[in-house]
């Protein structure tokens, strides 16, 4: 069923023509551009509690950003009048909002219960609970050891091969959730197409105890094909060609290229054109992870993004934290010309946590025309970049601290550590207090007024990130309603891909 977003149309309709665009330019000129945030927080004592909002295990902290009630009754106007709740409706009930694709956007199903009635009559979509209790029964058997390497021997070394969207998902979730590996299992990838991270793990792994997953959407993508090729190879000179069938799964759309490459059909896991690679973490694709931390953890994490997705759903624009996080966004990267935005995860084990991100919002937000080819009329994606903190504090750091360019930043703080807990507080203090005691050398002043978001949560768990992932993808979704691009196709690398192949 079309809804205002889907009908609406384009070629009339610019962000910047909004009227609370407009309101948001006036605001920022007059009230906000030259406010100091410690200012902020001089004027309004309640501040630190006022701008916070919390939803399932996650707390949004954005006390320490240049925005006040109005900034905030604008941004939400800006979304309403931008379409935004209609897009959301849009995006749950299966229309195709990828319009470049001709798609829908249905990751949000995978993670569905039956009862929440997500795009049911899409094709495909009934399926989903069919290949999860097909993975299910599939990783418990490899656990039980009921389904084995060709000579009898336990599969235990997991390596995963895929690139973009069907690597940097399940080797995220993998570093994120090391203390949920199962006994005895262990992750491994290769995505790269210079042949050297295959060369190093094969020193290291006996094959009669490996199982390659291959994941690809299309299983044509050449780094993929590359790797997958040169492991089939190994296999079969250190096994034989039999082999292949027992130690190579693959998560795809396309069974004709599996069947050349000789899959199994019981060892084939597939999913639909309507989830997006840089999405697909929730599906078949994550497989080799639901491999190492069991299908409970794995559902675990469904679950989680569930609960976001229910949030995104039901929440008021002023109360939804993927709304407010895309909205405080925009207002960095359109009214304050920010050009990049860091994201600073103080838990080691998201340490791809920002490289994840760096795929979901620049291959999403990395566009210049509209659904409609019409060139946008503002700035979209800011760049993308990150590293798990404290290592971050003895390197880039000093960039954001004394540095002359505006990086917004997203800490994301894991309370489990005390110690990481301090140095996080402390990095988003010192980024907007700065020092000014008086008589100190220049070059020892820190300016402050360096505005932060902080996302924190007591404990690492697959339902929180679960959590934490579904509420990025919506804030991309919502900044790209606003842009009126389309936030899930990725022209842009086909060309590059077009002029290597053979
Ligand atoms: O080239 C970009 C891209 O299409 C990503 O969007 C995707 O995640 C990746 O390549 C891998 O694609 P596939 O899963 O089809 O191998």
């Amino acid at each position: 069923m079309a809804n205002a977003y889907t009908k609406r149309k384009l070629s009339s309709r610019y962000p910047v023509d909004l009227p609370a665009w407009k309101n948001l330019v006036k605001h920022h000129r007059v009230d906000m551009r030259d406010r100091k945030l410690h200012e902020l927080f001089s004027y309004d004592k309640k501040r630190a509690g006022k701008f916070g909002l919390g939803s399932g295990d996650l707390f949004l902290d954005y006390s320490k950003n240049h925005l006040n009630n109005t900034t905030q009754k604008l941004l939400t106007q800006l979304a309403t009048q931008a379409d935004v709740p209609a897009a959301i409706e849009a995006m749950f009930a299966g229309d195709k909002i990828n319009k470049t694709e001709g798609r829908s956007v249905l990751h949000v199903a995978l993670r569905a219960k039956i009862a929440d009635t997500v795009a049911l009559e899409t094709p495909g979509v009934p399926q989903v609970w069919e290949v999860l209790t097909k993975m299910e029964s599939f990783v418990d058997a490899v656990h039980s050891g009921e389904i084995k390497g060709c000579t009898g021997e336990k599969l235990s070394d997991i390596v995963n091969i895929g690139i973009g969207g069907s690597d940097l998902g399940p080797v995220m979730a993998s570093h994120a959730l090391r203390p949920y590996w199962k006994e005895g299992m262990c992750f491994h990838s290769v995505s790269n197409v210079d042949g050297t991270q295959l060369d190093d793990l094969t020193k290291k792994l006996n094959p009669e105890t490996t199982l390659f997953v291959v994941c690809s959407k299309t299983f044509t993508t050449l780094e993929t094909m590359t790797n997958a090729k040169a492991a089939r190879a190994w296999v079969i000179d250190r096994l034989d060609e039999l082999a292949v069938q027992y130690h190579f799964v693959a998560a795809s759309t396309n069974h004709e290229a599996m069947d050349e490459f000789g899959i199994r059909t019981d060892y084939r896991f597939g999913f639909w054109d309507w989830v997006g690679g840089r999405y697909s973490l929730w599906s078949a694709v994550g497989l080799s992870l639901a491999l190492v931390i069991g299908m409970e953890a794995f559902k675990a994490m469904l679950s989680g993004g569930r609960r976001m997705d229910l949030h995104f759903r039901q929440a008021p624009m002023d109360e939804n934290m993927p709304v407010l996080l895309a909205l405080i966004g925009i207002w960095y990267n359109n009214f304050f010309d920010a050009q990049s935005q860091a994201i600073l995860p103080y838990d080691n084990r998201l340490d791809r946590f920002p490289a994840y991100l760096q795929q979901l919002q620049m291959e999403s937000s990395g566009k210049s025309v509209r659904m409609d080819g019409i060139p946008v009329r503002c700035d979209t994606g800011m760049v993308i970049w990150g590293e798990a903190g404290s290592n971050a504090q003895h390197s880039f750091m000093q960039l954001l601290h004394q540095g002359t360019r505006l990086v917004p930043v997203d800490f994301i703080l894991s309370k489990t550590s005390a110690s990481a807990t301090a140095q996080c507080e402390a990095q988003a203090e010192a980024l907007m207090d700065g020092t000014y005691e008086k008589g100190l050398q220049p070059y020892r002043v820190h300016a402050g007024n360096k505005p932060s978001n902080t996302i924190h949560f007591d404990k690492l768990t697959p339902d929180v990130l679960g959590q934490l992932i579904a509420l990025y993808e919506h804030k991309v979704f919502v900044e790209g309603v606003i842009w009126g691009i389309d936030s899930f196709d990725q022209w842009g690398v086909e060309l590059g891909k077009k002029l290597a192949s053979p």
